[in-house]
């Protein structure tokens, strides 16, 4: 439905998003997740036509958002980062104005303006003056028009910024519910609303794809794999030096374990790598005793610290199981 292939965006000589390739299948809610300035709002501008890339071609429903634009755009329903409204008009005037903008009939703008109002729970404010309106229902006439014209295509720029945690439960709902009949992409930095609404999360960091998996899979590859604590009786440093050493190993150290009990060490490994065994062996291959070994999961909100904090970013592919499977 969306197929977005070897985009590129450079403000000036700053690469904004680069080489950015993925695609989204009808009936799919896509995640975008990213850290401010990681070209998130780039890439909507580009897939909803606003902004051409200088690089790649993204089409929707099989047209081309630069060359076939107008037939791109029908199939397309756009919440900009920043919401037009026209806060002097009231919310029925502005739907009527924005359907007779995207060139749907007079009868259809009348039978269409009811139905939105009621997705978007808006049927109190009907006669009400935009500007009147809260930030939170400010942002569902911004849904509202987003979805007028029966587009199957659904981008949403943080749909949920600046909502109170009432409205924000209210419109993650909305927004789960237009899945199914839309094809949806949702930016946000928000983890738990990715795991909540999103299918499938990508993860942009720098302008560039730096992992794409369902938010399960994403938790689940490196569940336990990543930090590891455990209880060890034997020498400090020694058991220090050689947790180092273990394959695999980034970093150890001492912690705090329960008051009286015997040293408790953690340990990092490398994403993806499985070190549980190599250590519990080591220790006992050592002669020190093992009294506790535990796989520490990592959270989505750690996975994504971790994933667009390093020093160097790491790549989430495919494992080798994957690649065996193949
Ligand atoms: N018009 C512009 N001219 C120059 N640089 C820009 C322009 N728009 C965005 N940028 C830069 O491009 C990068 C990506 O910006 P973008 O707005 O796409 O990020 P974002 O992921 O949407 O961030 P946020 O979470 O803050 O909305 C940023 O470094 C930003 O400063
Ligand atoms: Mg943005």
């Amino acid at each position: 439905m969306i197929e977005v292939k070897n985009v590129s965006k450079m403000y000036g000589a700053f690469p904004a998003i680069s080489d950015v390739s993925f695609r989204v299948e009808p009936g799919e809610i896509l995640g975008f997740l990213g850290p401010n300035g990681a070209g998130k709002s780039t890439t909507m501008k580009i897939i909803t036509g606003f902004m051409p890339p200088t690089a790649g071609e993204v089409s929707i429903a099989g047209y081309d958002v630069v060359t076939e634009s107008l037939e791109a755009r029908k199939h397309i329903g756009y919440l900009p980062e920043t919401v037009p409204l026209y806060t002097d008009m009231n919310l029925k005037d502005y739907l009527q104005y924005m359907g007779k903008l995207r060139g749907m009939s007079a009868v259809r703008i009348a039978q269409r303006i009811p139905e939105v109002i009621d997705i978007c729970n808006l049927g109190d404010y009907y006669n009400t003056i935009i500007a009147k309106l809260s930030k939170g229902f400010k942002q569902r006439v911004g849904i509202a028009q987003a979805i007028l014209h029966e587009p199957d295509v659904l981008v949403l720029d943080e749909p949920t910024i600046g909502i109170d945690p009432i409205q924000v439960v209210e419109t993650r709902q909305l927004i789960k519910n237009l899945g199914g009949e839309h094809t949806l992409i949702i930016s946000t930095h928000i983890l738990p609303e990715v795991s909540q609404i999103c299918e499938r999360v990508i993860i942009i960091h720098e302008g560039q794809v730096i992992a794409e998996d369902t938010p399960e899979n994403l938790a689940l590859r490196l569940v336990g794999s990543e930090r590891v604590d455990l209880d060890v009786k034997g020498p400090q440093q020694d058991v220090l030096v050689a947790l180092r050493d273990v394959e695999g190993v980034r970093e150890a150290v001492r912690i705090d374990g329960a008051p009286g009990s015997v040293p408790r060490y953690r340990v990092q490994s490398e994403l993806g790598v499985e070190v549980r065994a190599d250590l519990a062996s080591m220790v006992i291959n050592s002669g020190w005793d093992l009294l506790r070994l535990d796989g520490v999961i990592m959270s989505l909100e750690e996975i994504f610290l971790r994933l667009t904090t390093e020093d160097e970013v790491i790549q989430v592919g495919p494992t080798q199981e994957d690649a065996d499977a193949e």
